[in-house]
């Protein structure tokens, strides 16, 4: 679905939160106050929350940090990783990884390219999930890298992109953000991202990856009752310390800087970090696989990115990452 140049220039207005009366938007944009009202429908329809309040007019419930390339360029730090025709700033698309990957089949894109969304229409979490990608509140955010040495060197990629989540929140302040293996951000044990890799054959051994990035901003009531987890958002975090544009520029700078070094070490220099962010070390959980449930004490992650469980019976099993997933084991 795309939205037209008019809804645009709409959101755009009502971005900054204050009200509008319906012939101040008439009159800005050059239309009739009845076309004014039919596209306020269609925003609602693809999830703004409009307050209209007789006497003064409509806003939004709460304001956006619309996304801004130039903004988003002003805030990575010299050297920059990424050239601005290799990052696509989309406004709505099926799904950011989706998007990179049909666009390096048609023809193939240069190692760095970006692709940032104000939202999904079909955002893909992990295990097959949906990823709740309502418009401007979230970052919704892909990574393409071709890697040459083979798939099994890839499988620690994600963890390794997990640090450099982390370390981008750190890097704006944030405290209180932890790893749950074996891609999900949480913030104070509520899930604050996700991470979801997708990786493409290709010739000779060179693989492409998709590494998909989605980390909660600032949802509203509405498009968070579809999530069916705890969650938290940055603005649970910071209370809006740090802004959308901010947000995007920090992860875009740390998950390039990972991928040209991952590249070259894979995941080694990554391990200790991910253990320290580790927000399940030492703790009780459960590994459920299809219908069985293996239970133990989470101890970390070993160099080839398994978690590693300590089971009743003194033994360590490593688990990895596929079809599984982790609970804490309350009992
Ligand atoms: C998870 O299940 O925890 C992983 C969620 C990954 C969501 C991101 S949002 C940007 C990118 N595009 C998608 O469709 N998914 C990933």
């Amino acid at each position: 679905m795309e939205l037209s140049a008019t809804h645009k220039k709409l959101i755009r207005k009502l971005a900054g939160g204050q009200f509008f009366s319906g012939q101040q938007l008439a009159d800005e944009l050059g239309l009739s106050r009845t076309s004014i009202w039919n596209y306020l429908k269609v925003l609602e329809t693809v999830g703004f929350v409009l307050h209209a309040v007789k006497g003064k007019g409509t806003r939004l419930e709460s304001p956006l940090e619309l996304l801004d390339k130039d903004a988003i360029f002003a805030g990575l730090s010299a050297p920059c990783w990424v050239n601005p025709e290799h990052l696509d700033l989309l406004d709505i698309c099926p799904s950011t990884n989706q998007h990179l990957s049909q666009k390096n089949v048609q023809s193939p894109l240069a190692n760095g390219a970006v692709c940032l969304a104000e939202m999904q229409t079909a955002g893909r979490g992990r295990l097959g999930r949906t990823w709740v990608s309502p418009y401007g509140q979230n970052i919704y955010v892909s990574f393409l890298w071709r890697f040459k040495q083979g798939i099994t060197g890839l499988s620690g990629l994600s963890l390794a992109c997990g640090v450099s989540v982390c370390q981008a929140l750190s890097d704006l302040g944030i405290e209180g953000h932890r790893l749950k293996w074996p891609n999900d951000i949480l913030w104070q044990g509520k899930k604050l991202g996700g991470i979801l890799v997708e990786i493409q054959g290709e010739s000779q051994g060179e693989y492409t990856a998709i590494i998909g990035i989605g980390i909660n901003y600032k949802m509203n009531a509405q498009a968070s009752a579809n999530i069916d987890q705890p969650w938290a958002d940055i603005s649970h975090a910071c209370a809006d310390r740090v802004g959308r544009n901010e947000l995007a520029s920090r992860l875009i700078e740390q998950v390039l800087g990972m991928l040209e070094g991952y590249e070259k070490k894979g995941l080694a220099p990554y391990v200790e970090r991910w253990n320290d962010f580790d927000g399940y070390y030492g703790k009780n959980v459960q590994i459920l696989s299809g219908q069985s449930v293996t239970q133990g004490v989470a101890q970390g992650i070993s160099p080839s990115g398994e978690l590693q469980l300590l089971l009743p019976n003194g033994d360590t099993q490593g688990i990895t990452s596929g079809e599984v997933s982790l609970r804490l084991d309350v009992n």
